[in-house]
Protein backbone atom coordinates (compact mmCIF):
# COMPACT_ATOMS: atom_id res chain seq x y z
CA UNK A 1 0.00 0.00 0.00
CA UNK A 2 1.23 3.46 -0.66
CA UNK A 3 2.43 6.35 1.16
CA UNK A 4 3.24 9.97 0.37
CA UNK A 5 6.45 11.42 1.42
CA UNK A 6 6.76 14.81 1.64
CA UNK A 7 9.48 17.48 2.36
CA UNK A 8 7.76 20.20 3.43
CA UNK A 9 8.55 24.47 3.21
CA UNK A 10 9.25 25.09 -0.38
CA UNK A 11 7.44 27.49 -2.37
CA UNK A 12 5.23 26.23 -6.02
CA UNK A 13 5.71 27.56 -9.08
CA UNK A 14 5.15 27.41 -12.54
CA UNK A 15 1.77 25.58 -14.67
CA UNK A 16 -0.24 22.79 -13.81
CA UNK A 17 -2.88 20.99 -15.89
CA UNK A 18 -5.95 20.23 -14.32
CA UNK A 19 -7.91 16.85 -15.26
CA UNK A 20 -11.88 16.37 -15.77
CA UNK A 21 -13.96 16.16 -13.04
CA UNK A 22 -14.47 13.42 -11.16
CA UNK A 23 -18.17 14.50 -10.32
CA UNK A 24 -19.29 15.14 -13.82
CA UNK A 25 -17.31 12.15 -15.14
CA UNK A 26 -19.14 9.33 -12.67
CA UNK A 27 -22.40 10.24 -13.47
CA UNK A 28 -22.31 10.94 -17.15
CA UNK A 29 -20.77 7.50 -17.27
CA UNK A 30 -23.72 6.04 -15.40
CA UNK A 31 -25.78 8.03 -18.14
CA UNK A 32 -24.91 5.89 -21.01
CA UNK A 33 -27.49 3.38 -19.46
CA UNK A 34 -30.12 5.29 -20.70
CA UNK A 35 -28.78 4.66 -24.69
CA UNK A 36 -28.34 1.66 -26.84
CA UNK A 37 -25.97 3.73 -28.56
CA UNK A 38 -22.40 4.40 -28.19
CA UNK A 39 -21.12 7.46 -25.97
CA UNK A 40 -17.69 8.74 -26.01
CA UNK A 41 -16.17 10.69 -23.18
CA UNK A 42 -13.35 13.08 -23.79
CA UNK A 43 -11.05 14.54 -20.76
CA UNK A 44 -11.93 11.41 -18.79
CA UNK A 45 -9.66 11.95 -15.63
CA UNK A 46 -7.10 9.12 -14.91
CA UNK A 47 -8.94 8.36 -11.05
CA UNK A 48 -9.72 5.12 -9.03
CA UNK A 49 -13.44 6.04 -8.51
CA UNK A 50 -13.55 6.07 -12.85
CA UNK A 51 -12.44 2.87 -12.47
CA UNK A 52 -14.54 1.57 -10.31
CA UNK A 53 -17.55 2.99 -12.31
CA UNK A 54 -16.20 1.26 -15.84
CA UNK A 55 -16.27 -1.84 -13.59
CA UNK A 56 -19.79 -1.74 -12.56
CA UNK A 57 -20.65 -0.93 -15.94
CA UNK A 58 -18.79 -3.90 -17.62
CA UNK A 59 -20.35 -6.28 -14.24
CA UNK A 60 -23.73 -4.84 -15.57
CA UNK A 61 -22.73 -6.05 -19.32
CA UNK A 62 -21.66 -3.06 -21.21
CA UNK A 63 -19.15 -2.98 -23.49
CA UNK A 64 -16.40 -0.61 -22.41
CA UNK A 65 -12.85 0.46 -23.20
CA UNK A 66 -10.50 3.40 -22.78
CA UNK A 67 -8.06 4.73 -25.43
CA UNK A 68 -4.29 6.19 -24.42
CA UNK A 69 -5.98 10.14 -25.00
CA UNK A 70 -7.98 8.89 -21.85
CA UNK A 71 -11.13 8.78 -23.98
CA UNK A 72 -13.70 6.26 -23.29
CA UNK A 73 -15.92 4.84 -25.65
CA UNK A 74 -19.07 3.03 -23.84
CA UNK A 75 -21.83 0.85 -25.03
CA UNK A 76 -24.84 -0.62 -23.02
CA UNK A 77 -27.21 -2.71 -25.45
CA UNK A 78 -25.97 -5.58 -23.96
CA UNK A 79 -26.29 -5.15 -20.74
CA UNK A 80 -28.23 -7.57 -19.04
CA UNK A 81 -28.14 -7.23 -15.85
CA UNK A 82 -29.92 -4.24 -13.56
CA UNK A 83 -27.72 -5.16 -10.38
CA UNK A 84 -25.40 -2.99 -8.77
CA UNK A 85 -23.46 -5.25 -5.54
CA UNK A 86 -22.24 -4.00 -2.11
CA UNK A 87 -19.27 -5.03 -2.99
CA UNK A 88 -18.55 -2.03 -5.38
CA UNK A 89 -21.10 0.63 -3.90
CA UNK A 90 -19.74 0.36 -0.66
CA UNK A 91 -16.52 1.50 -2.26
CA UNK A 92 -17.82 4.39 -4.17
CA UNK A 93 -21.52 5.72 -2.82
CA UNK A 94 -21.67 7.43 -6.46
CA UNK A 95 -22.44 3.75 -7.36
CA UNK A 96 -26.50 4.53 -6.20
CA UNK A 97 -26.45 6.65 -9.88
CA UNK A 98 -27.30 3.70 -11.40
CA UNK A 99 -30.23 3.21 -9.94
CA UNK A 100 -32.11 5.67 -12.17
CA UNK A 101 -30.77 4.75 -15.54
CA UNK A 102 -31.66 0.97 -14.87
CA UNK A 103 -35.19 1.91 -13.91
CA UNK A 104 -36.04 4.06 -16.65
CA UNK A 105 -34.27 1.96 -19.51
CA UNK A 106 -34.99 -1.73 -18.17
CA UNK A 107 -38.19 -0.91 -15.17
CA UNK A 108 -36.30 -2.54 -12.88
CA UNK A 109 -33.15 -2.14 -11.14
CA UNK A 110 -31.41 -3.53 -7.39
CA UNK A 111 -28.68 -1.63 -5.77
CA UNK A 112 -27.38 -1.72 -2.91
CA UNK A 113 -27.69 1.11 -0.19
CA UNK A 114 -24.48 2.40 0.61
CA UNK A 115 -23.91 1.38 4.21
CA UNK A 116 -21.87 3.64 6.55
CA UNK A 117 -19.96 6.35 5.90
CA UNK A 118 -16.67 8.25 7.33
CA UNK A 119 -18.37 11.92 6.25
CA UNK A 120 -21.63 11.59 7.83
CA UNK A 121 -25.04 9.66 7.55
CA UNK A 122 -25.58 10.00 4.33
CA UNK A 123 -28.58 8.86 3.58
CA UNK A 124 -30.46 7.78 0.23
CA UNK A 125 -33.68 8.24 0.91
CA UNK A 126 -34.32 11.41 -1.53
CA UNK A 127 -33.07 9.45 -4.19
CA UNK A 128 -36.05 6.64 -2.98
CA UNK A 129 -38.83 9.07 -3.12
CA UNK A 130 -37.76 10.81 -6.45
CA UNK A 131 -38.28 7.21 -7.95
CA UNK A 132 -41.23 6.27 -5.99
CA UNK A 133 -42.84 10.30 -7.44
CA UNK A 134 -42.06 8.73 -10.98
CA UNK A 135 -44.17 6.01 -10.11
CA UNK A 136 -41.65 3.15 -9.36
CA UNK A 137 -42.57 0.67 -6.87
CA UNK A 138 -39.81 0.72 -4.04
CA UNK A 139 -38.70 -1.54 -1.10
CA UNK A 140 -35.80 -2.23 0.58
CA UNK A 141 -34.68 -5.52 0.62
CA UNK A 142 -31.61 -7.47 2.33
CA UNK A 143 -29.50 -4.35 2.31
CA UNK A 144 -30.43 -3.60 -1.35
CA UNK A 145 -33.19 -1.07 -2.84
CA UNK A 146 -35.19 -2.69 -5.41
CA UNK A 147 -37.15 -0.94 -7.58
CA UNK A 148 -39.61 -1.67 -10.13
CA UNK A 149 -41.96 0.60 -12.74
CA UNK A 150 -43.52 -0.48 -16.49
CA UNK A 151 -42.77 3.15 -17.22
CA UNK A 152 -41.76 6.35 -15.64
CA UNK A 153 -44.67 9.07 -15.32
CA UNK A 154 -43.13 12.70 -15.41
CA UNK A 155 -44.32 14.17 -12.14
CA UNK A 156 -43.71 17.56 -9.56
CA UNK A 157 -41.05 16.82 -6.95
CA UNK A 158 -39.59 19.04 -4.34
CA UNK A 159 -36.62 17.85 -2.92
CA UNK A 160 -36.39 18.53 1.14
CA UNK A 161 -32.68 19.15 0.90
CA UNK A 162 -30.39 20.04 -1.94
CA UNK A 163 -28.86 17.04 -3.09
CA UNK A 164 -26.26 16.34 -5.95
CA UNK A 165 -26.71 12.64 -7.10
CA UNK A 166 -30.11 12.88 -6.06
CA UNK A 167 -30.88 15.41 -8.29
CA UNK A 168 -29.06 13.51 -10.93
CA UNK A 169 -30.48 10.07 -10.40
CA UNK A 170 -33.91 11.28 -10.39
CA UNK A 171 -33.05 13.76 -13.30
CA UNK A 172 -32.15 10.94 -15.36
CA UNK A 173 -34.84 8.64 -15.03
CA UNK A 174 -36.99 11.39 -15.49
CA UNK A 175 -35.36 11.74 -19.51
CA UNK A 176 -37.01 8.52 -20.52
CA UNK A 177 -40.32 9.09 -18.49
CA UNK A 178 -43.74 9.67 -19.64
CA UNK A 179 -44.59 13.11 -19.72
CA UNK A 180 -42.89 16.27 -17.89
CA UNK A 181 -41.05 16.43 -14.70
CA UNK A 182 -40.24 19.44 -12.69
CA UNK A 183 -37.08 19.03 -9.87
CA UNK A 184 -37.68 21.98 -7.27
CA UNK A 185 -34.79 23.01 -4.94
CA UNK A 186 -32.59 21.21 -7.38
CA UNK A 187 -28.75 21.16 -7.15
CA UNK A 188 -27.23 23.46 -8.96
CA UNK A 189 -23.14 22.21 -9.17
CA UNK A 190 -21.55 22.74 -12.40
CA UNK A 191 -21.39 19.07 -12.62
CA UNK A 192 -25.34 18.75 -12.62
CA UNK A 193 -25.39 21.11 -15.58
CA UNK A 194 -22.50 18.93 -17.43
CA UNK A 195 -24.33 16.09 -16.50
CA UNK A 196 -27.62 18.12 -18.09
CA UNK A 197 -25.56 19.24 -21.45
CA UNK A 198 -24.70 15.67 -22.14
CA UNK A 199 -27.92 14.15 -22.05
CA UNK A 200 -29.13 16.91 -23.72
CA UNK A 201 -26.82 15.85 -26.72
CA UNK A 202 -28.41 12.57 -26.30
CA UNK A 203 -31.53 13.92 -27.37
CA UNK A 204 -33.08 14.29 -24.02
CA UNK A 205 -34.80 17.58 -23.19
CA UNK A 206 -33.96 19.34 -19.99
CA UNK A 207 -34.08 23.21 -19.11
CA UNK A 208 -33.47 25.01 -16.22
CA UNK A 209 -29.64 23.38 -15.43
CA UNK A 210 -28.00 25.87 -13.26
CA UNK A 211 -31.00 27.06 -11.26
CA UNK A 212 -33.05 25.17 -8.42
CA UNK A 213 -35.89 24.10 -11.15
CA UNK A 214 -34.92 21.48 -13.59
CA UNK A 215 -37.58 20.73 -16.32
CA UNK A 216 -37.23 17.89 -18.05
CA UNK A 217 -40.00 16.72 -20.94
CA UNK A 218 -39.77 12.74 -21.02
CA UNK A 219 -38.85 10.87 -24.44
CA UNK A 220 -39.02 7.63 -25.71
CA UNK A 221 -35.56 6.96 -26.49
CA UNK A 222 -31.69 8.90 -26.10
CA UNK A 223 -28.93 8.29 -28.73
CA UNK A 224 -24.93 8.03 -28.88
CA UNK A 225 -22.99 11.21 -28.08
CA UNK A 226 -20.05 12.38 -27.54
CA UNK A 227 -18.63 14.71 -24.42
CA UNK A 228 -15.82 16.80 -22.72
CA UNK A 229 -15.70 16.42 -19.26
CA UNK A 230 -15.99 19.86 -17.02
CA UNK A 231 -12.48 20.34 -15.38
CA UNK A 232 -12.52 19.64 -12.44
CA UNK A 233 -13.07 23.01 -9.97
CA UNK A 234 -12.37 20.79 -6.23
CA UNK A 235 -8.78 19.84 -8.11
CA UNK A 236 -8.56 23.66 -9.24
CA UNK A 237 -9.23 24.25 -5.55
CA UNK A 238 -6.81 22.10 -4.06
CA UNK A 239 -3.81 23.94 -6.34
CA UNK A 240 -4.66 26.73 -5.75
CA UNK A 241 -4.61 26.31 -2.21
CA UNK A 242 -1.50 24.60 -3.07
CA UNK A 243 -0.09 27.81 -4.12
CA UNK A 244 -1.87 29.91 -1.54
CA UNK A 245 0.00 28.18 1.80
CA UNK A 246 3.63 27.83 0.72
CA UNK A 247 3.47 31.23 -0.46
CA UNK A 248 4.14 30.40 -3.77
CA UNK A 249 2.82 31.28 -7.35
CA UNK A 250 1.03 29.07 -9.46
CA UNK A 251 -0.67 29.24 -13.56
CA UNK A 252 -3.77 26.06 -13.70
CA UNK A 253 -4.51 25.41 -17.32
CA UNK A 254 -7.31 24.06 -18.49
CA UNK A 255 -9.87 24.51 -15.95
CA UNK A 256 -12.65 26.82 -15.50
CA UNK A 257 -12.69 30.15 -13.13
CA UNK A 258 -16.41 30.82 -13.68
CA UNK A 259 -17.09 27.17 -11.72
CA UNK A 260 -14.98 28.68 -8.13
CA UNK A 261 -16.61 32.14 -7.80
CA UNK A 262 -16.47 31.79 -3.76
CA UNK A 263 -13.45 29.72 -3.31
CA UNK A 264 -11.53 32.58 -5.89
CA UNK A 265 -13.12 35.10 -2.86
CA UNK A 266 -12.15 33.65 -0.23
CA UNK A 267 -8.33 33.45 -1.45
CA UNK A 268 -8.48 36.95 -2.48
CA UNK A 269 -9.15 37.34 1.03
CA UNK A 270 -6.54 35.28 2.55
CA UNK A 271 -4.23 37.83 0.63
CA UNK A 272 -3.73 35.96 -2.54
CA UNK A 273 -3.67 38.30 -6.23
CA UNK A 274 -5.85 35.98 -8.46
CA UNK A 275 -5.80 36.64 -12.27
CA UNK A 276 -8.15 34.53 -14.81
CA UNK A 277 -8.73 33.92 -18.12
CA UNK A 278 -11.32 31.72 -19.99
CA UNK A 279 -9.42 28.34 -19.37
CA UNK A 280 -7.21 29.81 -16.72
CA UNK A 281 -6.24 30.70 -13.12
CA UNK A 282 -3.33 32.32 -11.57
CA UNK A 283 -3.12 32.74 -8.27
CA UNK A 284 0.49 34.77 -6.57
CA UNK A 285 0.82 34.64 -2.68
CA UNK A 286 4.64 36.40 -3.17
CA UNK A 287 5.66 35.10 -0.04
CA UNK A 288 3.10 36.34 1.85
CA UNK A 289 2.02 34.42 4.91
CA UNK A 290 -2.16 33.91 4.72
CA UNK A 291 -4.89 36.06 6.54
CA UNK A 292 -7.29 33.93 8.01
CA UNK A 293 -10.71 33.52 6.79
CA UNK A 294 -13.74 32.39 7.86
CA UNK A 295 -15.31 29.45 5.85
CA UNK A 296 -19.57 28.42 5.74
CA UNK A 297 -20.17 25.66 3.45
CA UNK A 298 -23.16 25.37 1.34
CA UNK A 299 -24.55 24.13 -1.47
CA UNK A 300 -23.35 25.17 -5.17
CA UNK A 301 -22.86 28.74 -5.86
CA UNK A 302 -22.04 28.70 -1.79
CA UNK A 303 -18.18 27.56 -0.84
CA UNK A 304 -18.01 23.71 -1.29
CA UNK A 305 -17.78 21.13 1.30
CA UNK A 306 -15.34 19.65 -0.59
CA UNK A 307 -12.83 22.43 -0.54
CA UNK A 308 -13.59 22.99 3.73
CA UNK A 309 -10.74 20.42 4.26
CA UNK A 310 -8.11 22.43 2.36
CA UNK A 311 -9.12 25.86 4.00
CA UNK A 312 -8.90 24.32 7.21
CA UNK A 313 -5.30 23.58 6.50
CA UNK A 314 -4.34 27.05 5.01
CA UNK A 315 -6.20 28.28 8.55
CA UNK A 316 -3.60 26.41 10.31
CA UNK A 317 -0.43 28.52 9.35
CA UNK A 318 -2.75 31.82 8.65
CA UNK A 319 -2.16 35.27 10.46
CA UNK A 320 -5.34 35.51 12.48
CA UNK A 321 -7.96 32.77 13.64
CA UNK A 322 -11.18 31.67 11.20
CA UNK A 323 -14.62 29.63 12.36
CA UNK A 324 -14.57 27.13 9.72
CA UNK A 325 -18.77 25.73 9.74
CA UNK A 326 -19.98 23.04 7.96
CA UNK A 327 -23.41 23.07 6.85
CA UNK A 328 -23.71 20.18 4.09
CA UNK A 329 -22.27 17.12 6.28
CA UNK A 330 -22.22 16.35 9.83
CA UNK A 331 -18.61 14.79 11.42
CA UNK A 332 -16.56 16.30 8.35
CA UNK A 333 -13.59 17.17 10.63
CA UNK A 334 -11.86 13.92 10.57
CA UNK A 335 -8.54 16.06 9.08
CA UNK A 336 -8.65 17.84 12.24
CA UNK A 337 -6.95 15.19 14.62
CA UNK A 338 -4.14 14.82 12.31
CA UNK A 339 -3.66 18.11 11.17
CA UNK A 340 -2.95 18.76 15.24
CA UNK A 341 -0.12 16.33 14.93
CA UNK A 342 1.49 18.46 12.65
CA UNK A 343 1.08 21.38 15.20
CA UNK A 344 -2.00 23.02 14.61
CA UNK A 345 -4.28 24.75 17.03
CA UNK A 346 -7.98 23.85 16.13
CA UNK A 347 -10.79 23.23 18.63
CA UNK A 348 -14.21 21.30 17.27
CA UNK A 349 -17.69 22.65 18.87
CA UNK A 350 -20.33 20.96 17.20
CA UNK A 351 -20.48 21.57 12.90
CA UNK A 352 -17.45 24.32 13.70
CA UNK A 353 -13.89 24.46 14.02
CA UNK A 354 -11.54 27.09 15.07
CA UNK A 355 -8.42 27.74 13.60
CA UNK A 356 -6.04 29.77 15.50
CA UNK A 357 -3.10 30.41 12.86
CA UNK A 358 0.62 29.25 13.92
CA UNK A 359 3.42 30.53 12.42
CA UNK A 360 4.94 26.69 11.51
CA UNK A 361 3.93 23.10 11.33
CA UNK A 362 6.06 20.17 11.72
CA UNK A 363 6.07 17.73 9.85
CA UNK A 364 4.33 14.23 11.19
CA UNK A 365 3.38 10.73 10.23
CA UNK A 366 -0.37 11.09 9.41
CA UNK A 367 -3.26 9.18 8.56
CA UNK A 368 -5.62 10.08 5.63
CA UNK A 369 -9.66 9.10 6.35
CA UNK A 370 -11.46 10.24 3.16
CA UNK A 371 -10.81 11.55 -0.11
CA UNK A 372 -10.70 15.47 0.86
CA UNK A 373 -9.35 15.13 4.11
CA UNK A 374 -6.36 13.44 2.38
CA UNK A 375 -5.42 16.45 0.23
CA UNK A 376 -5.92 18.71 3.11
CA UNK A 377 -3.00 16.55 4.71
CA UNK A 378 -0.77 16.32 1.69
CA UNK A 379 -1.26 20.62 1.56
CA UNK A 380 -0.44 20.80 5.21
CA UNK A 381 2.76 18.64 4.48
CA UNK A 382 4.12 21.10 1.85
CA UNK A 383 4.55 24.01 4.44
CA UNK A 384 5.38 21.44 7.33
CA UNK A 385 8.71 21.80 8.32
CA UNK A 386 10.70 18.66 7.79
CA UNK A 387 9.10 15.46 7.18
CA UNK A 388 5.56 14.28 6.70
CA UNK A 389 3.96 10.77 5.78
CA UNK A 390 0.13 10.41 4.23
CA UNK A 391 -0.59 7.17 4.66
CA UNK A 392 -3.80 5.95 3.14
CA UNK A 393 -2.97 7.07 -0.22
CA UNK A 394 -5.94 4.96 -1.72
CA UNK A 395 -8.31 8.02 -0.83
CA UNK A 396 -6.49 10.37 -2.49
CA UNK A 397 -5.80 8.12 -5.57
CA UNK A 398 -9.98 7.85 -5.91
CA UNK A 399 -10.16 11.87 -6.56
CA UNK A 400 -7.15 13.30 -7.65
CA UNK A 401 -5.16 12.17 -10.83
CA UNK A 402 -0.71 12.13 -10.34
CA UNK A 403 -1.31 14.47 -7.49
CA UNK A 404 2.34 14.03 -6.77
CA UNK A 405 3.58 14.15 -10.33
CA UNK A 406 1.26 17.66 -10.59
CA UNK A 407 2.82 18.38 -7.55
CA UNK A 408 6.77 17.91 -8.10
CA UNK A 409 6.17 19.39 -11.16
CA UNK A 410 5.93 22.81 -9.40
CA UNK A 411 8.79 22.64 -6.90
CA UNK A 412 7.17 20.68 -4.20
CA UNK A 413 9.61 17.58 -2.71
CA UNK A 414 6.77 14.74 -3.17
CA UNK A 415 7.01 11.16 -3.75
CA UNK A 416 5.14 8.01 -3.60
CA UNK A 417 6.56 5.09 -1.42
CA UNK A 418 4.98 1.51 -1.72
CA UNK A 419 5.22 -0.67 1.33
CA UNK A 420 3.86 -4.22 1.02
CA UNK A 421 2.67 -5.01 4.28
CA UNK A 422 -0.81 -2.84 4.36
CA UNK A 423 -3.85 -3.77 3.67
CA UNK A 424 -6.59 -1.27 2.74
CA UNK A 425 -10.00 -0.58 4.81
CA UNK A 426 -12.76 -0.30 2.45
CA UNK A 427 -15.18 2.91 3.57
CA UNK A 428 -17.46 4.66 1.69
CA UNK A 429 -16.76 7.92 1.42
CA UNK A 430 -17.62 11.23 -1.01
C1 LIG B 1 -21.94 14.96 -3.91
C2 LIG B 1 -20.50 14.88 -4.31
C3 LIG B 1 -19.60 15.08 -3.10
C4 LIG B 1 -19.96 16.39 -2.39
C5 LIG B 1 -21.46 16.48 -2.11
C6 LIG B 1 -21.89 17.84 -1.61
C7 LIG B 1 -20.57 13.35 -6.18
C8 LIG B 1 -20.23 11.99 -6.72
N1 LIG B 1 -20.26 13.56 -4.89
O1 LIG B 1 -22.18 13.90 -2.98
O2 LIG B 1 -18.25 15.14 -3.56
O3 LIG B 1 -19.28 16.46 -1.16
O4 LIG B 1 -22.21 16.23 -3.33
O5 LIG B 1 -21.50 18.83 -2.48
O6 LIG B 1 -21.06 14.20 -6.90
N2 LIG B 1 -29.02 13.88 1.76
C9 LIG B 1 -30.16 13.38 2.35
N3 LIG B 1 -30.87 12.42 1.67
C10 LIG B 1 -30.50 11.97 0.44
C11 LIG B 1 -29.35 12.51 -0.16
C12 LIG B 1 -28.63 13.47 0.53
O7 LIG B 1 -30.51 13.75 3.45
O8 LIG B 1 -31.19 11.11 -0.12
C13 LIG B 1 -28.23 14.92 2.48
C14 LIG B 1 -26.82 14.44 2.84
O9 LIG B 1 -26.79 13.71 4.03
C15 LIG B 1 -26.07 15.77 2.94
C16 LIG B 1 -26.78 16.63 1.89
O10 LIG B 1 -28.02 16.00 1.60
O11 LIG B 1 -26.27 16.34 4.21
C17 LIG B 1 -26.01 16.82 0.61
O12 LIG B 1 -25.57 15.56 0.12
P1 LIG B 1 -25.51 15.23 -1.42
O13 LIG B 1 -25.51 16.49 -2.23
O14 LIG B 1 -26.52 14.21 -1.76
O15 LIG B 1 -24.09 14.54 -1.56
P2 LIG B 1 -23.69 13.48 -2.64
O16 LIG B 1 -24.53 13.67 -3.86
O17 LIG B 1 -23.60 12.12 -2.02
Amino acid sequence: MAIIQINGGRPLAGDVQISGAKNAVLPILVASLLTEDDLQLNNVPHLQDVTTTMALLAQLGADIGMDEHMRILINTRQVHSQAAPYELVRTMRASILVLGPLLARFGRAEVSLPGGCAIGARPVDLHIKGMQALGAEVEVKSGYIVARAKRLRGARIVMDTVTVTGTENVMMAATLAQGTTVIENAAQEPEVVDLARCLNSMGAQISGEGTDTLEIQGVDSLHGATHDVLPDRIETGTYLVAAAITGGKLRLQRTRPDTLDAVLSKLQDSGAHISTGADWIQVDMAGRRPAAVDITTAPYPGFPTDMQAQFTALNCIAEGTSVISERVFENRFMHVLELQRLGADIQLRGGNAIVKGVAKLSGAPLMATDLRASASLVLAGLIAEGETRVDRVYHIDRGYENIEEKLSGVGADIRRLTSSFRQPTSAAVA
